[in-house]
């Protein structure tokens, strides 16, 4: 940590500490972070403590950590608030009021939210502009039943709060994309949530299940991800970082997957990773099938304090390396602070550290694997009544 580094840590801790001594003279952080007996992760304690959060939304976008950094170019004056009002779907020309035309037809930086409670049947993949946020704190919007979100060479996004589930491959078509152009696409794989090219983005609190294919792909040179307080479950093939074994460019890949909820019945790839370097922290693994953490193609995995509980029968091992990447040095796979239990155990590639070199925006303190299972209590989508807390 350079000394710049030290002291714009010590800078924002000093503002955090003089804003809580503002709104809350008398209530300690210790308190504080402890709203109803609930210990709260680093992200969720910079909002979730506030009742009065539906007066600042967009205050969201600074909670973030890891790769993704702070979302703040998502906020600010010019920002247009867009509330989702009808759950249709048209893929060519999107009405008013859609999730569609607020993520696709505003050429402004939007803040996405949604009137009441609905179930979205997507037509075709929604395509997702830089510069949006989806918001769905506070209701309980379902994405389900054919096809889900697409991020296309695009920077810039948060997805929060949101149920996403039973998503189907689709043929290849047409869609309006953003910047109210029509993008033509291939065949498009039945994931929840997929980046193609995609870089700044922060996946937060979403519920994703029982997909076709996957629930999150981050491929084709997409960067600077942050996957947190997300409940993964019901699936065989969880997270992929990384597109094919020949694509180079995932080399530069960077991920953070942290405070998420794996299980129960989730098969592989939690994540599996190519090329990249992932920063996998404080999650909670609810057992596996065939392996928690796999690669291949020089994948780099920092795992630290992460909870693995192995399945009660089957395979106790949390890694998997793909046949031909057994020589060492190509496979950096480093365990740090780890807890296991039910017999859980997890092969090293040689001793190491493999520092994410976090910036002062990215930056966060990773808990004890003890405290993974109150941390992570919250994953998935959060259930916020009308008049209190989420
Ligand atoms: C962090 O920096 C060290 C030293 O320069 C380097 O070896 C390592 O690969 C870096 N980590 C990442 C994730 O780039």
């Amino acid at each position: 940590m350079t000394s710049q580094t030290i002291n714009g840590t010590l800078c924002r801790f000093t503002l955090l500490l003089f804003m809580f001594a503002l709104f809350a003279p008398s209530a300690s952080i210790a308190k504080k972070t402890k709203i109803f007996g609930l210990e709260m992760n680093v992200i969720d304690r910079c909002w979730r403590w506030n009742p009065e959060w539906r007066r600042n939304r967009p205050q969201l976008a600074t909670c973030s950590v890891g790769f993704a950094g702070k979302m703040t170019n998502n906020i600010g004056r010019d920002l247009v608030h867009y509330k989702v009002t009808d759950p249709s779907d048209n893929p060519l020309d999107p009405k008013p009021g859609t999730l569609r035309y607020g993520a696709t037809m505003i050429k402004q930086k939007v803040w996405i939210t949604f009137k009441k409670d609905m179930k979205i049947k997507l037509e075709k993949p929604l395509l997702i502009s830089s510069f949006t946020a989806i918001d769905g704190r506070g209701t309980n919007v379902h994405i389900a039943g054919n096809a889900c979100l697409l991020i296309f060479k695009a920077t810039n996004i948060i997805i929060h709060g949101l149920h996403i589930h039973h998503c189907h491959p689709q043929e290849p078509s047409s869609v309006m994309g953003p910047e109210q152009q029509v993008i033509p696409l291939g065949h498009v794989d039945g994931d929840a949530i997929r980046l193609v090219t995609a870089s700044k983005v922060w996946l937060d609190h979403n519920t994703l299940y029982e997909c076709q294919d996957g629930l999150l792909d981050v491929t084709r040179g997409s960067t600077d991800v942050t996957v947190s307080n997300n409940w993964f479950r019901e699936q065989d093939k969880v997270m992929l970082l990384g597109h094919d074994d020949g694509y180079l460019r995932d080399k530069n890949m960077k991920v953070t997957v942290v405070y998420n909820h794996f299980g129960p019945n989730c098969n592989q790839r939690m994540p599996r990773i190519r090329h990249g370097y992932a920063h996998v922290a404080n999650n909670l693994y609810q057992g596996w099938m065939q392996y928690a953490i796999g690669g291949s193609e020089c994948p780099k995995v920092k795992s630290e304090a992460n909870l693995f509980i192995a399945p009660k029968s089957g395979k106790k091992e949390v890694t998997w390396r793909k046949g031909n990447d057994q020589n060492e040095g190509s496979w950096k796979f480093y365990s740090v602070r780890d807890s296991f239990e039910n017999g859980a155990s997890f092969t090293q590639s040689e001793l190491g550290r493999l520092k994410p070199n976090y910036t002062t925006d990215q930056i966060f303190e990773v808990a004890d694997a003890k405290s993974v299972r109150p941390l992570t209590k919250a994953a998935g989508a959060l259930k916020c009544t009308k008049t209190s807390r989420c």
